[in-house]
């Protein structure tokens, strides 16, 4: 039995909804229910439901076979992991943004820029790579708050439709980088359950192909 991570939230439904045209079905209403663990009807899959950010965790240590994450999460996880498929779902942007009417990505008044984010890793990597010496304020949610009472001067954060950047009075100043929904597989078990592994991989690459040719 392969056992496959999926974030709880936004993610989950299509998640679901792939697997189920790769021919992978659960027969309980999966994202109704507050059980964790889910077999699939022909008893070859396990479903394991996890926070996003813990996805890339699970498949790395193989206590999940493979799974299914936002690339954002999957690069701030810096785990070693394989990932065989972009699912092209849950397209957005990890993006530096701030004030509209911002001119760069460093802050003005301070020497050290200082940047609100749940990227802490993809934040520095970034800075560090321009040589702009930064300081990270971590936080969990409702990161655009930050510029607006003095707590940050730029964040970092995902952008979907933009909208809540707008309706808080911030733009984007740069793209990181694009993120999507990524197929990932634990690399011990690409070797140890090669045939199963490649099974799941070429079904979902099949659903993807089918999807883009429509
Ligand atoms: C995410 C992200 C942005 C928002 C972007 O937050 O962190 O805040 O969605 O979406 P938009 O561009 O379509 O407006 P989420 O809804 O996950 O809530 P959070 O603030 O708790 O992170």
């Amino acid at each position: 039995m392969l056992v496959i991570a999926l974030c709880k939230g936004r993610f989950l439904e299509p998640s679901l909804a792939a697997l189920a045209r790769a021919g992978i079905r659960f027969p309980e209403d999966v994202a109704a229910s507050r059980k964790l663990i889910f077999e699939s009807e022909d008893k070859k899959f396990r479903a394991i439901l996890v926070k996003p950010v813990d996805v890339a965790t699970y498949v790395e240590y193989g206590a999940a076979d493979a799974g299914i994450a936002g690339r954002d999460v999957i690069m701030e996880s810096r785990a070693d992991l394989l990932q065989p498929l972009d699912l092209n779902f849950g397209h957005c942007r990890i993006a530096v943004a701030g004030p509209t009417g911002s001119t760069s990505i460093d802050g003005s008044d301070h020497p050290t820029v200082r940047v609100a984010t749940k990227y802490p890793r993809i934040t520095i990597d970034y800075y560090n790579a321009r040589g702009i010496p930064v300081e990270i304020i971590p936080l969990s949610g409702s990161i655009e708050l930050a510029p607006l009472i003095g707590l940050a001067d730029r964040i970092v954060d995902l952008v979907e439709t933009g909208r809540t950047l707008k309706e808080n009075g911030l733009e984007i100043l740069e793209v990181i980088a694009e993120s999507s929904a990524r197929l990932i597989i634990n690399r011990a078990g690409y070797q140890t359950k090669r045939h199963e592994v490649l099974g799941l991989i070429r079904a979902m690459e099949k659903v993807v192909q089918c999807e883009s040719s429509i």
